[in-house]
This record gives C-alpha cells, structure tokens and sequence, in this order.
C-alpha cells in the first residue's frame, strides 16, 4: 500500500446527545471508531492508519484499536482540523497519498476507500467522494424568510474519506489561516482543483441520534 488513512476522531460528539466521545459511542456494541478502521484497514492500498483521539483517550484508543489495525494514535486538537494536522503530522514524509476520513463516517466502505486513493494515483491532487442533494434547497434570511431556491444540479454533499497527494494537503494545511469543515476547503483556498467520485449511502456520518438507528439498520443490510 502506498496510502495513509488520518482519522479525526476527537471530537465531542454534542449534537449526539450527552455521552462518551462519539467516536467511542457503540453502533451494534462496538465504538464507531472500531467500525471506522476496521473498513479503513481492509481496503489494500492502505499501508498505516493514524487516529486523533480525544487527549484523555490517547492510551485506551491504542488499547481499543489494536486488536482490529496496526494504528499509530495521536492527541487531536481542539478543532476539528487541527486533529488533521496533529494526525498528519505522525505521517511518514514518504508516503504520497493520504486520505482523511472521519470515525463518524464508521460505515464507509473499504472499497470507497480504493476508489479515492486510485483517482489520487492517477494524478489528481484532491479527490472528494460526493453524492447528488436530494432534498429542495432554499437560500433564506435571518428571519427564515425565503430569498430563492437554489439550482440542486450543480450542488454535492460531500463525503470521506477525501483523498490528497501528500504535498498538497501538507501545503494547504500549513496555509490554512481561518478554519475550514473539510480538507478539500483548504486546498481549494490554495486554487488547487479538486474532483468528486461517486460517494456512498454507507458513508453517511453519524451526527444526531438518528443517524445511528439509520446506521443500525445498514449493518443488517448486505455490506455495499
Ligand atoms: N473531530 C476531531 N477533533 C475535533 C472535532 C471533531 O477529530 N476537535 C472529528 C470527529 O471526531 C468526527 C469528525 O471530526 O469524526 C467530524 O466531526 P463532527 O461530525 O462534527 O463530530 P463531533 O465534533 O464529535 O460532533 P459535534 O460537532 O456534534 O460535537
Ligand atoms: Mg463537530
């Protein structure tokens, strides 16, 4: 494998309700985070695996994590992309793609995995899995009144695990002055382009509770 997997796993997990940590919150008795690198580890270009934990979590992380990947484990940072970058930075300078993928994406299939890191390898430098946007969407004011509804055909939500040359992503994170919600956000910043791959329903990320009961139902689905 040619490909290193960083994994934001650090974060709070508010929106989900009082709790542990999301990424250590469990999905059919296992943390997402389990779910996360265990998909991760079994798509073969991938050589190593670094996750940001939360920091207090830094040791029962590698404990947890190291009966299903080899993973190296880092302290993640108060923002979500400066987890990226502590994660990035454990990256060995001679590895030449890397992919970010969120442990709240837990479902993300390995094969989506090969699908971004082979769009890299054949000479993109960004590479985001994305999906078309089902629902109407309108452009409203603060008083949720509504101004115009907004042309759906060009819009994508976007997945991980998003896939960079090294170099790149390295250049954008170092760039990156005000925060950004994905990777592929700083490197456009930098004018680089960037391209979408098909995404997957099974990449949702896990965010409110009922993301996990839709994410309870998919493991009794046929994996994708
Ligand atoms: N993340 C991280 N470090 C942070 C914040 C987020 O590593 N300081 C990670 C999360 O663990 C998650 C991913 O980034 O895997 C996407 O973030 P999100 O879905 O927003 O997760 P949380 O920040 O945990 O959730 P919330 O915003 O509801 O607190
Ligand atoms: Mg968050």
């Amino acid at each position: 494998g040619d490909v290193a997997v960083v994994v934001p796993a650090a974060g709070a997990g508010v929106r989900l309700g009082p709790g542990a940590p999301k990424a250590l919150r469990l999905l059919d008795g296992e943390p997402l985070l389990v779910h996360a690198v265990r998909r991760a580890a079994a798509a073969p270009s991938v050589r190593m695996i670094v996750v940001a934990a939360p920091p207090s979590e830094v040791e029962a992380v590698h404990a947890l994590l190291a009966p299903v990947a080899p993973v190296t484990v880092v302290a993640g940072g108060a923002e979500r992309q400066d987890s990226v970058a502590a994660a990035l930075a454990a990256v060995p300078g001679d590895i030449g793609i890397v992919l970010v993928h969120d442990a709240a994406r837990c479902l993300a299939p390995a094969d989506l995995f090969e699908r971004v890191a082979a769009t890299v390898r054949d000479g993109a430098g960004a590479v985001i899995p994305a999906l078309p946007v089902v629902d109407t969407i309108k452009e409203v004011d603060a008083s949720g009144r509504v101004l115009g509804t907004v042309d759906r055909s060009v819009l994508r939500a976007v997945q991980t695990p998003q896939g960079f040359s090294a170099p790149l992503l390295r250049a954008a994170h170092a760039a990156a002055a005000d925060s950004h919600t994905d990777d592929a956000g700083a490197v456009e910043k930098l004018g680089h382009h960037v391209v979408c791959v098909p995404g997957s329903d099974f990449a949702l990320k896990i965010t409110r509770p009922i993301d996990l009961a839709v994410a309870t139902h998919l493991l009794t689905l046929p994996p994708p």
